[in-house]
């Protein structure tokens, strides 16, 4: 049961509500008249502390499309925020206006702060280098109308595996499916952190750690590329070191198989060269209308409509 939940974790919820929420997103994509006034009369908030444009224009595309309504802000210092309002303040305000609502925050457990204060559902849009559950229903979504299966996939993650917070939700929910092998490509100091990598080994998960893409895309069904995220690094230099560590190209894509997909949670600074978008294996802008879709579905199942 979804109705009254939050959504913090990946993890929060079982491969079977997993599963009922991508369920409803092909629905809604098969028709999505059907459910276009499902949300009528309630509101979504949204409550940006970081930048994004996905996250939250999805979130807000995704309730309007469902009848509903948003209000929210994307610049904190338009709020009370700026006058030191605790976290716990302002959900529990917020919780007085509306039904819902997505919170991204660049302090890593925020969201959880949040819900536990919250009188309404709370879903975590990216909470600092941690975890971005709702990209990783996109995610999950889109490999599964493009592969067809969740399991027995050679995933290769590429780039800033330190911080980024896609990549370490994206591996939490595939681990969980049979047989899905992990082939982690990134500079030395960007690998992915101890407690995900001994979560792996202590499951006894199939993963190896890289740095030439060269050397594996050719094994992959799946190469899921990230961008180095600057905003999380301490200094300059090492940001600009490791900036362009990887570039995906077309003479890599042609060492790639031809059922290869390539994902990205964007947004793209230069680690994907333009020329491979129009490649066929090409996904990640199909996986930004998966994203509106997943919401939709999410919203939906927490607010209990039917
Ligand atoms: N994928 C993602 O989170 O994009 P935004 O930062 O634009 O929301």
């Amino acid at each position: 049961m979804l109705k009254g939940r939050s959504l913090i974790d990946t993890m929060d919820f079982s491969i079977e509500e997993v599963e009922e929420v991508l369920e409803l997103a092909n629905q809604i994509i098969s028709n999505p008249e059907e459910f276009s006034h499902l949300c009528k009369g309630k509101l979504l908030a949204t409550l940006f502390y970081e930048p994004s444009t996905r996250t939250r224009l999805s979130f807000e595309a995704a309730m309007l499309r469902l009848g509903g309504e948003v209000l929210g802000f994307s610049e904190p210092n338009s709020s009370s925020v700026s006058k030191g309002e605790s976290i716990a303040d302002t959900v529990k305000t917020i919780g007085c206006y509306a039904d819902i609502m997505a919170m991204r925050h660049p302090k890593e457990g925020a969201p959880q702060v949040a819900a536990e204060h919250s009188p309404v559902p709370v879903i975590n849009a990216g909470d600092g280098g941690h975890q971005h559950p709702t990209q990783t229903l996109t995610d999950l979504l889109t490999i599964k109308a493009a592969k067809g299966r969740l399991s027995n996939l050679t995933i290769g993650l590429c780039g800033d595996l330190k911080f980024g917070r896609t990549v370490h939700s994206l591996i939490k929910a595939m681990s969980r499916y049979e047989n899905n092998k992990f082939i982690l490509i990134s500079p030395q100091e960007l690998k992915i952190p101890e407690y995900l990598k001994k979560k792996l080994e202590k499951e006894q998960i199939y993963f190896s750690e890289i740095e030439k893409l060269d050397e594996v895309i050719g094994e992959l069904d799946i190469l899921y590329m990230t961008r180095v995220q600057k905003e999380r690094f301490f200094n300059e230099e090492d940001y600009i070191r490791l900036k362009d560590s990887y570039i995906l190209d077309e003479e890599k894509m042609e060492k790639a198989s031809k059922d290869m997909i390539v994902l990205h949670p964007l947004p793209r600074v230069n680690e994907i060269s333009y020329e491979v978008d129009n490649d066929p294996r090409a996904y990640y802008f199909k996986q930004v209308k998966y994203g509106m879709y997943v919401r939709m579905a999410l919203i939906a199942k927490l607010l209990g409509v039917k």
